[in-house]
């Protein structure tokens, strides 16, 4: 199945199976992220040594910088297993309680997008966290009463797109919050590298460079690209990914020089000449480009945001002048035309 587009991707089996296949296991195949990743291998180093369950770590980050990767890691480097859930497929209590009751000790529950737990399923998890128990409420009325479960020392890896939409109480619970940020070129140009080894796929070091650049600081971006670029070069040459087929390529797939994507420039020339350059609200926005607002926020402005080419202000979202440059258009001192609702 073809991608939706480069940003979301398709999210189909043949897609999660590639991603998994690329991932680094240890990490002495992890490229980037030094920060973090010294802090983190100090902190796994110290519980080893101490022959304990690791404490529980809080992942965030944009989507594709590899919170999901990190979790392996953690699992992999402390030898112990590792149970992958998401924050909306756990339902109900219950649900949350089979999942625990199963881990044995040390084991890591990894919790993707921790931030769309239920308030009912967080009250379960914080005695879980913490003491290593489970209160569970058994019957109705009168008769109700709670019953308590031990529980196995195990290690929770939560991981977020939206830390800001984290509840207080379950941000505390974490020993250890990690930020992952975006990539640089540098960094991404290695894992490009790295990727094609793997893939079988020669690319020239040009080639890994201005992919790298156009990869919005994302890995997960970096290796679709390089995905496509394969397929077109060897469609069109001898399989090498060479600078010009890299080139065309990626004019092809209506990628800038900045990575920006059709829904990237949509959206800044929709607050530019729909809004007079902004502010604008984010649900008006979000109905202007025909997509979510959730999905803007988590996956679009992120990045935007930090290469300087839109502003989060109260009013709404605004179009910086880098932006205007960027997409050849005119800054108007008139007054905008329409102006969408602040929310
Ligand atoms: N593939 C995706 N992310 C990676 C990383 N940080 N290091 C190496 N390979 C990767």
């Amino acid at each position: 199945m073809e991608d939706k587009n480069l940003l979301q991707g398709s999210g189909d089996y043949a897609e999660r199976q590639w991603e998994t296949a690329l991932r680094p296991r240890t990490f002495s195949e992890y490229i980037g992220q030094k920060k973090l990743t010294e802090n983190l291998k100090l902190f796994i180093g110290a519980a080893k040594k101490r022959g304990e369950a690791l404490d529980h770590v809080l992942i965030y980050g944009s989507p594709g910088l590899g919170k999901t990767t990190l979790a392996h890691i953690i699992a992999n480097e402390m030898g112990v297993k590792i149970r992958v859930t998401a924050g909306p497929l756990i339902e109900k209590a219950g649900d949350l309680a089979a999942l625990l009751t199963n881990l044995d000790t040390g084991d890591v529950l990894f919790i993707d997008e921790i931030h769309r737990l239920s308030a009912t399923v967080e009250e379960v998890l914080y005695p879980a966290m913490e003491d290593y128990k489970l209160d569970i409420m058994v019957g109705q009325g009168p008769g109700a009463r709670t019953i308590n479960v031990p529980l196995k020392k195990f290690t929770l890896v939560g991981a977020t797109t939206r830390i800001g939409l984290l509840s207080g109480p379950l941000r505390n619970r974490f020993g250890m919050n990690l930020h992952v940020d975006f990539y640089p070129p540098e960094d991404l140009k290695e894992i490009i590298k790295r990727s094609a080894k793997l893939l079988l796929v020669p690319i020239e070091e040009d080639a890994a460079e201005e992919i790298a650049h156009r990869a919005r600081g994302t890995p997960r971006i970096a290796n679709r690209l390089l995905r496509r670029l394969r397929d077109y070069a060897q469609m069109l040459g001898d399989g090498t990914i060479t600078i010009k087929e890299a080139k065309e390529g990626l004019e092809r797939l209506e990628v800038d020089k900045y990575g920006l994507d059709d829904l990237d420039r949509k959206l800044l020339s929709s607050i530019i000449n729909k809004y007079g350059g902004g502010p604008v609200g984010l649900g008006t926005l979000a109905a202007t480009v025909g997509e979510e607002p959730d999905t803007l926020e988590e996956v679009y402005e992120p990045y935007l945001l930090q290469i300087g080419f839109l502003e989060r202000t109260r009013q709404g979202r605004k179009a910086t002048k880098k932006a205007y440059e960027h997409l050849g258009l005119k800054i108007h001192p008139s007054k905008p035309i329409l102006k969408g609702l602040s929310d």
